[in-house]
């Protein structure tokens, strides 16, 4: 690595100038509307990294892509049994959120460094983050928060990676990762609004640890499926679904307070009484938007009893695909018996199973949990409404379409189905951001094709033909088109705003810019984010008007 060496040279000479000045005159000033990008003049020079650094106590993590181990590059050596391990477990999730800078939606890694290339094929950072800030608490938030805008670097929340968008990596971007926050505390909690048992959880709990808590007192908090999603970023700012929906709620309609730094670098808790915008937009209206959380205060329930069944059923032989599809459209009509009864249930349905043996996001939800697997595929969503399931005729226009989505094509297609119309019977509704649309749905459906290890343009090809086929088919089910969970649905909807948010977007755009002046806060389909776009290369910059 003698190129960094020699750039820290270069940069002790112009310390003294204007910052950003240099006299390197291969680098080019970024336009003025755009993030500054490595190589830009604007770039910080190693010196000034290090000086960042000592802000951050030390904290700061120059990225090393993981699968550097399978190329010859000047990250680390080529080294073939690392690289066969790093093959075997690259669906284990763990792989990923241990690390500062990997991503589970390989899609949006745009094979930078690919583990399943040739050892000769390419390993740059490209969509990786090129730092982390390994935060601990408020002034770690702060001081990455203001060096990202001070110095107009792309700024990035990581907490596992798990997102679906890739909104948890960025090429050229500064990150926070907050993987190391897991302070859990079970709270008697006291407000004008509720009177009881808590869970105080820190921007690094995951799923599996804040029922592990909450169990531990005899409590219960809802999860979702995956045991390693973070229960802090993403999913509850998002909505957050599990099997206890019918009977307790989304995460988000749970929350008693949100604990922030906001992007302007001010410390804040906000409760539905108290910075109550900015506590309606965090429960909902989607996660890296509007600050950077440090904590979340959820309501704990005392823990339930439940009762789980699995029903399968097969088209075998002696069985017409013509009555298999009436087995369906029965199940689909008694969907509202059982989510009213507080019941959930999470199906599947694949023709064949060509896929499903790599395709866990689906599979698990089956197997009703145990360890999940990374998704390896290019997935979309649709919340359905209950209309189309409760006639005898749109429950046939909907048997039928499921039929033609699946039948000859890759398409595997399931979710879970579940009542989260409010007010429910053990929770006071606090007003929030979630979708309206999921008041009145009964079913979160997850369809996808499987992710082509070794082209990025098949895989732009399944995601032209989920948008333009598949999902047309069933947005031609409901008048004004269906709805999406915004953590699980196409991230190349042309209609996402709609379709993500409903109508609560322009509030929350109003919100967004007012804790988020400078608009830090980017992601694909992230409120605000049509004001930017990502360049062939990866550079993010602002649309020009
Ligand atoms: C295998 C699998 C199973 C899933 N099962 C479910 C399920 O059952 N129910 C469900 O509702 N969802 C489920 N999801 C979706 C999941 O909720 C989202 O992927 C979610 O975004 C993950 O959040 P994260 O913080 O773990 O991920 P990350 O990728 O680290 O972050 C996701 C987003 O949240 C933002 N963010 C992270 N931390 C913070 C913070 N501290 N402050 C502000 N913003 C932050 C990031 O910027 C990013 O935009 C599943 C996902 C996977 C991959
Ligand atoms: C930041 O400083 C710590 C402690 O000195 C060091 O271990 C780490 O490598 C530094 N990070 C970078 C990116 O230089
Ligand atoms: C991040 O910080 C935690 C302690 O908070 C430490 O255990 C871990 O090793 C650090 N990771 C990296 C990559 O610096
Ligand atoms: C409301 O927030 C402000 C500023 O963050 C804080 O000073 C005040 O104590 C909070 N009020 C309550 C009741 O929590
Ligand atoms: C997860 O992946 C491993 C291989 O990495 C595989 O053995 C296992 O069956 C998969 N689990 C599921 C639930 O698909
Ligand atoms: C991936 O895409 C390439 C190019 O279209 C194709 O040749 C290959 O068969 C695909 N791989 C899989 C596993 O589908
Ligand atoms: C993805 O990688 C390709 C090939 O290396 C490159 O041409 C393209 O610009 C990259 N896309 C983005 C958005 O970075």
């Amino acid at each position: 690595m003698s190129k960094p060496a020699l750039q820290a040279l270069v940069s002790i000479t112009v310390m003294g100038s204007a910052l950003g000045g240099t006299i390197d005159s291969s680098r080019m000033a970024p336009p003025a509307h755009c993030k500054c990008f490595p190589g830009d003049t604007c770039w910080p020079t190693p010196v000034e990294w290090e000086a960042f650094n000592k802000t951050v106590h030390g904290r700061l993590v120059a990225t090393v892509p993981i699968a550097s181990v399978c190329h010859h590059d000047s990250f680390t050596d080529y080294d073939a049994t690392r690289c066969q391990h790093l093959r075997d477990d690259w669906l284990q999730p763990e792989i990923h959120y241990t690390s500062s800078s990997s991503i589970m939606a390989q899609y949006f890694a745009n094979m930078s460094c690919d583990p399943f290339s040739k050892p000769s094929a390419k390993c740059t950072l490209g969509n990786y983050v090129r730092y982390a800030v390994n935060a601990t608490g408020p002034d770690d938030y702060q001081k990455t928060m203001e060096f990202a805008t001070h110095r107009n670097i792309r700024f990035v929340i990581r907490n596992t990676g798990h997102d679906y968008f890739g909104k948890s990596t960025g090429a050229g971007a500064l990150a926070l990762w907050t993987h190391h926050m897991k302070d859990i505390s079970v709270l008697d909690y006291k407000s004008q609004g509720y009177n009881g048992k808590a869970l105080k959880m820190g921007a690094g709990v995951q799923v599996q640890e804040a029922l592990a808590a909450a169990h531990a007192e005899g409590l219960v908090v809802p999860g979702g499926q995956c045991q390693t999603v973070g229960i802090v970023g993403g999913y509850t700012q998002a909505g957050g679904h599990s099997l206890l929906a019918s009977v307790i709620g989304l995460s988000a309609d749970l929350v008693l307070e949100w604990e922030v730094v906001t992007p302007v670098g001010e410390y804040l808790v906000a409760t539905p009484s108290n910075h109550s915008d900015l506590y309606w937009a965090l429960s909902g209206g989607g996660g890296g938007a509007y600050a950077a959380v440090l904590s979340v205060t959820v309501k704990a329930f005392p823990d339930v009893q439940t009762a789980a069944g699995v029903l399968t059923f097969t088209l075998s032989s002696g069985v017409t695909r013509e009555r298999f599809f009436r087995a369906v459209k029965a199940f689909l009509q008694n969907l509202p018996n059982l989510v009213d009864a507080g019941g959930a249930a999470l199906w599947t349905l694949a023709d064949g199973s060509s896929w499903s043996a790599h395709s866990t996001f689906l599979d698990a939800y089956i197997a009703m949990n145990a360890k999940q697997n990374v998704t390896d595929g290019n997935m979309a969503a649709y919340l359905w409404p209950r209309d189309p399931v409760t006639s005898e005729a749109n429950a046939a226009k909907l048997t039928d379409t499921l039929n033609k989505l699946v039948t000859g094509t890759r398409v595997i297609t399931g979710g879970l189905s579940f009542n989260v119309a409010r007010p429910q019977k053990t929770v006071e509704p606090i007003p929030n951001s979630v979708n309206p649309a999921w008041r009145t749905s009964i079913h979160y459906s997850a369809f996808g094709l499987p992710y082509n290890r070794t082209s990025q343009a098949a895989n732009d090809a399944a995601w032209d033909k989920i948008t333009n086929v598949y999902a047309p088919s069933l947005d031609r089910l409901v008048p004004g088109g269906m709805s999406s969970y915004i953590n699980e649905a196409n991230p190349f909807d042309p209609n996402w705003k709609r379709v993500f948010y409903g109508n609560n977007y322009h509030q929350l755009l109003e919100i967004k810019d007012k804790y988020d002046p400078a608009g830090i806060l980017y992601g694909l389909t992230v409120v605000g984010s049509d004001r930017y776009q990502v360049q062939k290369g990866g550079q993010l910059c602002r649309v020009q008007r």
